[in-house]
């Protein structure tokens, strides 16, 4: 490695250059759970037609069975802060492991609808669990100066999780000649799509065996010797070990126990203004509309005119955008900073929203949009998932992973995600409605929550770049 290198991106601490590469398989195992977060909540997509026909559901009940599975990953998100306090960051991503790879087989092969409607929920537990302890660990073993870089991780698994489900499915559709339903080694292909997921469970289950227990919750436990093993693994090899205990030991003192009630203002009604603002950060990232152009891409596209192939198609083409993305906020986000980009992603989302707005606006001719209408719709929808992804799909999760003190961050990243999910559930579950009422109006309701989210950013948000966990307390 030349010497320049070896220069941290920003301020802070520099890693030690032989452990970079180690801190890095660490940090990509953790975001394994990332990885089944994007796959599974998008992968029922591809199933979603077939358990119509094979349960004979009308769309309400339809609509149930895949929002109920939202519902278990705002309870996963909710006890998992808990959970990772008590019996440890690494214990979590098993218990993790185990639901999703349950989950995965029971979903492919339910008794009936309920059972189906079980496992989804179980799977949704897996995933509100991995999407708090991703980025929570990841931010308890990365040096200061790479760990935005590195919190990124969880969001670029998640978007390769979505894009590899899509291609999965599309794959499988394929032998099964074009039919869901189709018969493969004695299972229909969308039971394939849901039980595929066995193998990134069991291997983020292997992996979370290679890494070590976060060097916080170590010392929490009164494991300080061990502690001091996993920061000299991770950390610069001029650090002194016995200041850095020190120093996070005096965090934690300063801070309560990290239980919900310490979540609470004095008052004890209300969240400490930090929660809120990651609630605030969470909610926008979902207000925003983001899971309408993943889940429901190829309906968006059939109802102004597309047909079921070509929508298949820019339902790709945007998950790959979403990955280009992931990876420039990757690069700029130690570089430039949090705040910076999530406001140059709220501008360019609340334009790029706008010009959908006005594209759905014009009359269908033939059930179609016109030429330059219907243009301006798929380059919008492309540019929109660009400045998403190069702001807040990775700044959100970066942020809930560092902005809480220590001893609040598992419960509160564990309400911020919650109120994420819910909020997901919110604009999922209401767009098959508000399309029906106005397609156009409901993206401008998207592109005054972009807009919207600038001043709470300005106002609200502070910049987390270069310091140590321990100086955000
Ligand atoms: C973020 C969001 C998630 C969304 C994804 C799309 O991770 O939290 O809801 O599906 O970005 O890339």
């Amino acid at each position: 490695m030349t010497s320049t290198a070896q220069v941290p991106p920003s301020g802070g601490r520099a890693a030690h250059p032989d452990h970079l590469g180690h801190v890095i398989f660490i940090t990509a195992a953790a975001a394994m759970g990332g990885f089944l977060f994007g796959y599974d909540s998008s992968v029922i997509n591809g199933a979603v037609e077939a358990i119509r026909s094979r349960y004979d559901i009308g769309s309400a009940a339809l609509a149930q069975v895949i929002a109920i599975a939202l519902i278990g990953c705002a309870i996963g998100a909710a006890t998992a802060g808990r959970i990772a306090d008590r019996i440890g960051r690494i214990r979590c991503m098993q218990i993790s492991a185990v639901l999703f790879t349950i989950s995965a087989v029971g979903s492919a092969l339910p008794f009936d609808i309920y059972d189906l409607a079980v496992w989804r929920v179980i799977g949704g537990f897996a995933i509100g669990m991995a999407s708090v302890i991703g980025p929570a660990y990841i931010a308890e073993v990365s040096p200061a100066a790479y760990r935005g870089r590195l919190g990124s991780f969880q969001q670029a698994a998640i978007v390769v999780g979505i894009a590899i489900s899509q291609l999965v499915n599309y794959g499988i559709l394929q032998l099964a000649d074009g039919d869901q339903r189709g018969k493969l080694l004695g299972l229909e292909a969308w039971q394939w799509m849901l039980g595929v997921m066995v193998i990134p469970a069991l291997l983020y289950g292997l992996l979370s065996f290679a890494i070590p227990e976060s060097p916080r919750f170590l010392i929490s436990v009164g494991r300080v010797g061990r502690a001091k093993e996993v920061l000299a693994e991770v950390e610069s090899k001029d650090v002194d070990l016995d200041a850095r205990v020190a120093e996070i030991e005096q965090a934690m003192r300063r801070e309560h126990k990290s239980t919900f009630k310490d979540l609470l203002g004095g008052g004890g009604f209300f969240f400490l203004p930090i929660v809120w603002v990651g609630i605030g950060l969470s909610v926008f990232q979902q207000l925003v509309g983001i899971n309408v152009a993943f889940y429901y891409s190829a309906t968006l596209w059939q109802s102004v005119g597309i047909d079921p192939s070509s929508s298949f198609f820019y339902s790709f083409t945007t998950s790959i955008v979403n990955i280009i993305g992931t990876v420039i906020a990757m690069v700029l986000v130690d570089r430039v900073g949090r705040k910076p980009l999530a406001l140059t992603g709220s501008i360019g989302m609340a334009v790029a929203l706008a010009c959908e707005a006005w594209a759905f606006s014009a009359k269908l001719v033939d059930g179609k949009l016109p030429g330059t209408e219907g243009t301006v719709a798929l380059i919008a929808a492309h540019v929109f998932v660009l400045f998403f992804a190069l702001s807040w799909g990775v700044i959100v999760w970066v942020f809930l992973g560092e902005m809480f003190p220590n001893r609040i961050r598992a419960a509160a990243l564990g309400v911020a995600a919650s109120a994420q999910w819910i909020a997901n559930w919110a604009i999922t579950a209401s767009f098959p409605s508000l399309a029906d009422w106005n397609l156009s109006g409901t993206y401008v309701i998207y592109a005054c929550f972009a807009t919207l989210s600038i001043p709470f950013v300005v106002l609200f948000v502070k910049e987390t770049k270069g310091k140590t966990l321990e100086e955000m307390g």
